[in-house]
């Protein structure tokens, strides 16, 4: 292995610009030596930004170089795109890359189980882009919540929400979330865009799979402009929300909307147990980028915890924003992940699984309005 990780990435538009290409700068176990995407013009400015060498516009002929240690998927294909995330994926590990995917890795969850045993056939690392766990304040709610500090775990509350598409004047295709064809049956869009990092989370913190669910998917705003100006039907998820029971007898709420008021990105994550609570908060007010808060059976006051130093990455500033600070600690663990050689892979397409386990569950609940269990045996 060459002394940095050398980093091919798919995908050159706005997520690779703002996040993963900026968190490989400021890593230095990382060194970006190639770009791919199919807009020659977008690889080459990216490439002259980020000083990258090596500019593709076929996946497959970058990953024919025998010099690159990982492949970066950061596309946004259409919704039969034959090139989506799944088949890049799929590609970046049969070439014996160790792989970073953008969400979903694949919309049904037995397809990522497959990816993660392809991953695991070959001694490959995985990282999916589930960003929020990668906060400061969560990892170290994480910390606090594995050494004790809430006890046996009873309930956790989550929330991914916020106001980016509340107006009916702001189109989805913006997004990517084009309008079904057929408008008879709600499609998934918010549950699995925004619910991803939350559900994420809700497993990390409690330690334990869910049961079973119940949830429910709606429609509230009915009509959007698109990109031409029509306005069209657009019967899509846009607040959803689900209970579940874990395997340990805790229990959660999750919620996620893209029309509900509020800030962004719009994440809150709450724990509460036998011996105490933490509330962490990632929603931009006031120049506040992130917060915890914690409270005891004999002090129940939430207060807030101060986040050591050890938690934020390489080349933080106060103040940066939030894309750039949670996806450089992200890159950069999974960097010390791979070069550790080590058992340790947190966010990996084996969690990606389980997650998405929980968003196709949660729509068949919906669909049949009824519980639905998750039998992790069937997987
Ligand atoms: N984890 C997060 O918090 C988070 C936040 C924002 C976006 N994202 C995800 O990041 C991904 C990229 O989002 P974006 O906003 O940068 O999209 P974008 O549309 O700005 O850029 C995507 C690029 O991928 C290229 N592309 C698509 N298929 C390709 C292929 N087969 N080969 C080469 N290039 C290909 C397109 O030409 C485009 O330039 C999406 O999956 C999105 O959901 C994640």
């Amino acid at each position: 292995m060459a002394e940095k990780l050398r980093v091919g990435i798919i995908g050159a538009g706005r997520w690779a610009a703002s996040a993963h290409l900026p968190g490989y700068d400021r890593s230095p176990l990382a060194e970006t030596v190639a770009i791919c995407d199919r807009d020659l013009d977008l690889a080459k400015k990216r490439a002259a930004e980020f000083n990258i060498p090596h500019v593709y516009t076929d996946y497959q002929e970058m990953l024919a170089r025998e010099d690159i240690d990982v492949v970066d998927v950061c596309t946004r294909g259409g919704p039969n795109d034959p090139h989506n995330h799944e088949v890049l994926a799929f590609a970046a590990l049969e070439a014996g890359r160790h792989c970073l995917c953008e969400k979903p890795v694949a919309h049904d969850y037995k397809r990522t189980w497959e990816a993660h045993r392809l991953a695991e056939s070959k001694n490959l690392k995985t990282k999916v882009g589930l960003t929020f766990r990668y906060a400061p304040a969560m990892q170290y709610m994480h910390e606090m919540i594995q050494e004790g500090f809430i006890g046996t775990p009873f309930i956790f509350n989550g929330y991914e929400q916020n106001s980016q598409f509340i107006s009916p004047d702001e189109p989805l295709t913006k997004r990517d979330l084009i309008p079904p064809t057929d408008q008879k049956d709600i499609k998934v869009s918010s549950l699995e865009g925004y619910g991803a990092p939350i559900i994420d989370l809700s497993l990390w913190f409690m330690n334990s799979d869910l049961v079973s669910v119940v949830g429910l998917l709606k429609n509230f705003v009915p009509y959007r402009t698109d990109i031409d100006g029509t306005k069209v039907r657009t019967n899509i998820d846009d607040g959803d929300i689900y209970i579940g029971e874990y395997a340990n007898g805790a229990m959660c709420s999750i919620q996620s909307s893209y029309v509900t008021v509020g800030g962004y990105p719009g994440l809150e994550a709450r724990a509460y147990g036998s011996n105490g609570a933490l509330i962490c908060r990632l929603v931009d007010e006031f120049g506040v980028r992130q917060t915890l808060h914690k409270a005891k059976p004999d002090a129940v006051e939430f207060v807030p915890v101060e986040i050591p130093d050890r938690f934020f990455p390489p080349g933080y500033k106060p103040g940066e924003p939030w894309p750039s600070m949670f996806y450089a600690n992200l890159v950069h663990n999974f960097m010390e992940e791979i070069v550790s050689g080590g058992d340790e892979n947190q966010g990996n397409f084996a969690q990606s699984a389980r997650v998405q386990h929980i968003i196709n569950a949660v729509e068949q609940s919906h669909r049949e309005r009824r519980w639905v269990d998750l039998a992790m045996d069937a997987v």
